[in-house]
Order: structure tokens, then sequence, then C-alpha cells
């Protein structure tokens, strides 16, 4: 009953003239999916972690876990239905959890960006200027030293600050700093960091005409010739996060010489397929059958916005209410994600609201959307006839997983809500060159745990060290 409420919502909003039907039938629902497109094509980027003095600890209990799985099994999510707020998550909720946060908040580094985060923890630090072939100009920041070029790339609504706010202890650009690698940090268009363009301006909606093709395409390209430009160096060491491995199997596909300048590309979290995706949200976002071009169309081309009507919706399903439940679903990319409370550092957690999400664009999201359709990997998809204009072929092509060269290594791990692990076998078994895979030994490991973890230099960069060296 649920699942055909929801999916009758869902395309009555997205029909044209029907409005008023869904007004009728779900008054309330009718609304907030109005405010969450209204949302996507405004623009204001309010990103301030909120101070809660919550008390009502046992009530906030009582609401958490009834409606989000009841909304996951509606999605469709088959075995290990996800819900933010399952039982290992509750386990480590205690009393301390809203005093640890609200600890947090008067954390300085909430106010601090990138470069002066690296500067405050002793770390040189500079900034770069990139001009891709069609114009966006990207901001690099790099920690300079003589070693080999470590180049990381973020994911999806993430920047270069994703490496740096688990704090000088845990954050991946340093302990790559430590080891005297020349870290650079990549910021792809759309961004916070790189919401320019020569021509264009972020107000405008053809500034957001790009998904990770063009991330893929035009921006790895453009930063890591800059860098190896900068330092005379031939090959540079790739890790990515998320859409930062979705864009280097794009780069590795469709520019292949580009494989000759990697010595070894790290996939954290490797996205590519996402049939089996988890997520509930993105899967919610998918646009299925005919509606599809219904959805491309209504999403248009608008910066993501994780403005808070736009979200309500989703956060009232997935989470229910409450202060607790306010604190950990308050973060768009938390709930586009999930999380894992066991990993995460409560009292540094304003620290990472503060810098995430950092922006994209609605194209972003709905190609990935797409690819939990078609189950395929392949370009943004833009209707019959728009293809046959683009592509030649009524749909788009799949990308040719068998041109990424250079060697890779896949680390991934079960709980992963944008990365399951039978898709990660389709790609193993898609790379030409697999170097190396491996699976976070630890079952309950989100998406998000593979940067902003608790034990990241025990569970992720102890092997990744490692392997660094052997390439
Ligand atoms: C958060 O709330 C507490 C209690 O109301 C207050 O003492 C503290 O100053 C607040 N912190 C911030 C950063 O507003
Ligand atoms: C890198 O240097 C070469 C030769 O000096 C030049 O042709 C090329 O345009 C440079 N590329 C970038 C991205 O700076
Ligand atoms: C948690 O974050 C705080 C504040 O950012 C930091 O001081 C502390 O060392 C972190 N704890 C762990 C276990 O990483």
């Amino acid at each position: 009953m649920l699942r055909k409420i929801f999916i009758l919502i869902v395309s009555l909003s997205a029909a044209p003239g029907r409005g008023q039907l869904t007004d009728l039938l779900f008054p309330r629902v009718a609304d907030s999916v109005r405010q969450m497109t209204d949302a996507l094509t405004r623009n204001p980027f309010a990103n301030q972690p909120i101070n809660f003095s919550g008390d009502l600890l046992g009530d906030t209990l009582n609401l958490f876990s009834v409606l989000p799985i009841a909304i996951a099994k509606t999605l469709g999510s088959g075995n290990g239905v996800p819900s933010l707020i399952n039982n290992n998550n509750l386990a480590y909720l205690g009393d301390n959890f809203i005093s640890d946060y609200n600890l947090g908040l008067g954390n300085e580094d909430c106010q601090l960006s990138c470069d002066q985060l690296i500067a405050k923890y002793g770390y040189p630090v500079e900034r770069h200027h990139i001009i891709t072939e069609d114009g966006y100009v990207l901001k690099m920041f790099r920690i300079p030293s003589n070693g080999p070029i470590v180049f990381l790339q973020h994911g999806l609504l993430g920047s270069s600050d994703d490496y740096v706010i688990a704090g000088p202890e845990n954050g991946i650009a340093y302990l790559l700093a430590k080891d005297g690698y020349d870290v650079w940090l990549g910021n792809s268009r759309g961004n916070k960091h790189s919401r320019r363009h020569v021509a264009m301006d972020p107000s405008q909606g053809e500034f957001w005409d790009f998904s990770w093709h063009e991330v893929g395409y035009y921006d790895l390209p453009a930063m890591i010739d800059y860098a190896l430009n900068s330092t005379g160096q031939e090959k540079l060491k790739y890790i990515g996060h998320s859409q930062g491995t979705t864009s280097f199997w794009v780069m590795g596909s469709e520019r292949p010489e580009y494989n000759d300048k990697i010595s070894l590309m790290v996939a954290l979290s490797p996205v590519a397929f996402m049939s089996h995706l988890k997520s509930p949200i993105i899967r919610l976002l998918s646009p299925t059958g005919g509606f599809i071009h219904a959805f491309v169309k209504t999403i248009g081309l608008h910066e993501l916005l994780p403005d808070s009507n736009a979200m309500k919706l989703y956060r009232r399903l997935l989470c229910g209410t409450g202060p607790i439940v306010e604190i950990l679903c308050a973060n768009l990319l938390f709930l586009l994600a999930g999380f894992n409370v066991e990993q995460l550092n409560v009292t540094n957690l304003p620290v990472i609201y503060s810098h995430v999400p950092s922006g994209g664009s609605a194209k972003q999201a709905a190609h990935y959307g797409q690819g939990v359709i078609s189950a395929k990997f392949r370009q943004f998809d833009y209707g019959t006839t728009l293809n046959l204009d683009r592509y030649g072929s009524e749909v788009p092509p799949d990308y040719a997983l068998e041109n990424v060269r250079a060697p890779v290594s896949l680390v991934y791990s079960d709980a992963d809500w944008l990365s399951d692990s039978r898709d990660v076998d389709e790609l193993y078994n898609k790379l030409p060159n697999v170097v190396d895979i491996h699976k976070v030994p630890d079952k309950n490991f989100n998406h998000l745990d593979f940067v902003f973890a608790k034990d990241v230099k025990y569970l992720i960069y102890k092997r990744l060290r490692k392997l660094l060296s052997n390439f």
C-alpha cells in the first residue's frame, strides 16, 4: 500500500497539469514536493550547524524506527533495509550525544576554510586556479613537497575540505603530507571552491548543465595536467572517493591517453554500476520508465541545494523527529549517504557540518538516478530524440571501461549506501587492470566513513599507505 501511494505521489507531482489532483489527495505531501522543486530553482546556500539544547532523549528514541523502515521497504531496497536509525546506530546514541555535539559547536575550525585549516595545523599551503577547456575556473589546494604527487578527488556534494575536516590526526591529506607526498586537492566544477566560469555565472541555468561526465572529461584532465606540469613529474597517484571514482572511470574511458599519467588509482567507495544502491533518497529521485523525461525536465538545470525546505519531507520520512534525529539528519549529505554512529566523532560533527555539503548540480544526482534504473554505466540519457542528435543512438552509449588501463585498487564495504558490493563486483569484472581489491573489515562501515571515520587511520590509511609506496 505504502509503495503504491508513494509512486502515485511522485508520478502525479511530476506530471504536468496534475498538480491540483495531488493537492486534493495529499495536500501536505504535495506541498513538500512543490517546495522541493521550488528550492531547486533558488539559491540560498545556508550551511550553518544548528545548536540543539535537546533534553527529550526518551521521547526521541520512541519515534526512531517505525516510519523510516517502512519507507525503506517501500523503496524496494530488498535485503538489508537501510534506515538511518538502525539498531547499531541506536546502541551508540547515549546521553552524551547532544552535549558532545554542542561542545563541538565552539570549535573555531567550523569557521575556517580549507587552506586556513591546513595552515592552522602547521602545513604549507598553496592555492591554484585552473581553467578547463570549456571555461570553468577550478580552485586547487596543495600541500607542497618534493615527494611524489598524490591527487585527492572528492565525492558528490563534496570538496577538497573532505580530506582535512576529520582533523590533523585523521584527515587523509595530513597523513599523506606527513608521509612526504606532494598533496594536491581537487575541486570539481560547481562546488563552493569552483563556482566560476570565464563567461557564465552560477545564477544562470547553463552554468549547471553538467554531471560527473563533464567532471571526468574536462575537470580531471585539466587538474592532472596542471599538477604534473607544475612539478615536472610524469605520473601521479590518484585517490578518489565516490564521485571522485565515477569521474575517473569517465576520464579513463573517454580520454584513455590519461591512463598513462596515473601510476595508481585508488577507489574509495567505487561508484559506477548502481542497480543495487541502498540510498532511499537517490532511489526516490530515480526516474522510472516513461517518467524519465518529465523528471529530467522538472529537475532542469540547477544547483542541487541543501535547502531545509527541500529536504524536510525526506528527513521526516527517514528519521522521524526529535533533537537527536534532527542533528544526525540535518545534513543533506548524511541523509543521502547514510551514517554509522559508531565511527562518527560527534564532537567533530559541527566541523564536518560547516564544510559539507559543498554544492553540485541537480544533473549530477539525476545522472546517478538514471544508473539506478538502467543498471548501466553510461552517458546521460536525454530521451530518445535528443539522444539521437547527440549520440547517434536512441540510448546513451556505455562507458568503455575496458579503456581504463591505469592500475586500480578498489576499496569497498558491505554497508555502503551508495556503493553496493554486488555493483563493485560488476565493476571489478569490467576493469582490465585491478591490482588490488579490499573490503573494509567492519560490517557497518558506510559511505562517508571512508573519509570521516574515527578509525580512518587504521581501517583505511594503514593499507593505503603500503599500497601507495608500491606504485
Ligand atoms: C549552544 O547552546 C548552549 C546551551 O543553550 C549555550 O550555552 C552555547 O553557548 C550554545 N553554543 C553556540 C555555539 O551557540
Ligand atoms: C603543460 O605544459 C605543456 C608544455 O610546456 C603545455 O603545452 C601544456 O599546455 C601545459 N598544460 C597545462 C594544463 O598547463
Ligand atoms: C574528535 O574530534 C575532536 C574535535 O574535532 C578532536 O579533538 C578529537 O581528537 C577527535 N577524536 C577522535 C577519536 O578522533
